[in-house]
């Protein structure tokens, strides 16, 4: 329990349990029955998944996380000084933990509200109890969500600064990255900004690499997502009948993961009364990770009615760091 005087942790759903599993049925009966097998990469995350994705940040091979730590530890406490928000906002907040270091900054700056949105209740849970042990000072303000349908609701307190880190953007489809970034410009008022954090696009072999680690954990990563469907929709999907494939679109500038099944294989999604057939060698498209370059990002932000003031890299230019505000 906090003492008297502490500020307020609460934690509440912007979504139904019953929106996200009408959701859930609907997204794999498309996926599924689709021509192109697919499902959407927000599901890899269950209790699972994001202690996976945990594992994937710590891996060698995976530069992105230490890149853009790297960023935020230099020029956290410039940008707070400059920006001074009142409340920061925080897209796919997940573990919360570069967050520190704009949190801290922002302190420092005058700002006390922090307000991360999350689909994973147990992610959010968790970061909002470490938080607050750790903060006395800090009001959090858990949303259970999606950040484009959901941002609306937001209550707002003062100047907002919108964060949205890690490049998780890059796992939107351009049609769905520009939905979301209208979303988050309409959720911003004059004065108001947005810092965006996107991995760059390099040599191909490093980003592969970042994909399709030596140790084999972006393949479980990969791979939970059909645990997931079974857990949740009552499935029998054999997993071992699936390998992890990773490959670079250069047209699209995006990694692109799929499963691709090693035999025929026909399974039973009870939940949605369905048998699924899987041909030897098809392939589930289970997700985009795409790569920008400082031109896309001004003409994405462009497109959204934002603007690109600064623009922020590591030292060896993996990792940038783009803060936008109302064109
Ligand atoms: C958490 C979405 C940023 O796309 O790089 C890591 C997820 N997928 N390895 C990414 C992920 C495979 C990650 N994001």
């Amino acid at each position: 329990m906090r003492a008297e005087g502490d500020a307020p942790v609460t934690v509440s759903r912007l979504i139904e349990h019953t929106d996200y599993r009408n959701q859930l049925l609907e997204d794999v009966r498309h996926g599924l029955t689709a021509y192109r097998k697919h499902l959407p990469s927000k599901y890899f995350y269950d209790a699972r998944g994001s202690e996976l994705f945990e594992e994937i940040t710590r891996l060698p091979e995976y530069y992105l996380t230490e890149a853009e730590t790297e960023i935020l530890a230099e020029h956290s406490e410039g940008l707070m000084a400059r920006i001074r928000p009142d409340e920061l906002v925080e897209l796919g907040s997940g573990s919360s933990t570069k967050t520190l270091m704009l949190i801290d900054a922002m302190h420092l700056s005058g700002g006390s509200r922090y307000v991360p949105i999350d689909i994973s209740e147990d992610a959010l849970r968790a970061a909002a109890k470490e938080l607050c042990a750790t903060y006395k000072w800090l009001e959090v303000e858990g949303l259970v969500g999606d950040y484009v349908a959901d941002l609306d609701k937001v209550r707002r307190r003062g100047r907002r600064l919108i964060v949205f880190l890690g490049s998780t953007i890059g796992n939107y489809v351009p049609t769905l990255r520009y939905s979301l970034l209208r979303a988050v410009a309409a959720a911003l008022d004059p004065g108001d900004l947005f810092l965006l954090g996107v991995d760059l696009v390099k040599d191909e072999a490093s980003m592969i690499a970042a994909y399709d680690d030596s140790a084999g954990i972006s393949a479980e990563f990969n791979l939970n997502i059909l645990r997931v469907v079974n857990r949740e929709l009552d499935g029998d999907i054999p997993l071992d009948a699936f390998e992890h494939v990773t490959r670079f679109d250069p047209q699209f500038s995006c990694m692109a993961q799929s499963l691709r099944a090693t035999r025929e294989v026909v399974a039973n999604i009870r939940a949605l009364d369905l048998a699924v057939t899987f041909h030897e060698g098809e392939e589930i498209h289970t997700e985009v990770s795409c790569k920008f370059t400082r031109g896309g990002v001004e003409e994405d932000f462009a497109a959204a009615g934002m603007r690109l003031d600064e623009w922020l890299t590591d030292s060896e230019k993996r990792f940038a760091l783009a803060l936008g505000s109302h064109a």
